[in-house]
């Protein structure tokens, strides 16, 4: 049985903005995901985080308890955590490389108030672009 993860979350210091401090979040997710049949999407936009993680339930814990205590984001907000049929992801870690033109398509200025239906609505633009 498969679930899907929905959070949001507050970066810390140049958490996002620099290529480097994404570069060495997606190395470690890449491998760790890959090795536990995660799959997984990020988004840095403004100073704010969500990220969409697909995997098996004690899979998704364990990272889940490990996103929760690293100190490059703070504030964690689970949206949502359901069962679900059939999985919207396919990568162990994708970038979201343009946040701004998806958050307008659904109307949004910023992350931070996104809803986990939206961030969903999101992940379909993404699939059927
Ligand atoms: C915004 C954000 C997203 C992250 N996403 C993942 C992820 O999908 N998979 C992962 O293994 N680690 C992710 N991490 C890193 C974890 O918090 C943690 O540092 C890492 O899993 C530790 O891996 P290691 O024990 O192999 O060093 C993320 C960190 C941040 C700040």
């Amino acid at each position: 049985m498969l679930h899907r993860v929905i959070y949001a979350s507050e970066a810390v210091g140049a958490t996002g903005a620099s290529t480097l401090s994404i570069a060495q979040i997606l190395g470690v997710s890449e491998r760790n995901n890959r090795r536990d049949h995660i799959s997984g999407c990020l988004m840095f936009h403004g100073g704010h985080i969500l990220q969409v993680l697909e995997g098996r339930r004690a899979d998704l814990d364990r990272l889940m308890r490990r996103i929760l205590t690293d100190p490059r984001h703070t504030g964690v907000r689970v949206l949502s955590d359901m069962p679900i049929t059939a999985g919207l992801l396919a990568q162990p870690m994708e970038l979201c490389g343009d946040p701004a033109t998806l958050l307008q398509r659904i109307g949004l200025a910023c992350i931070s108030r996104v809803t986990a239906n939206e961030a969903e609505a999101m992940l379909d633009i993404r699939k059927a672009a």
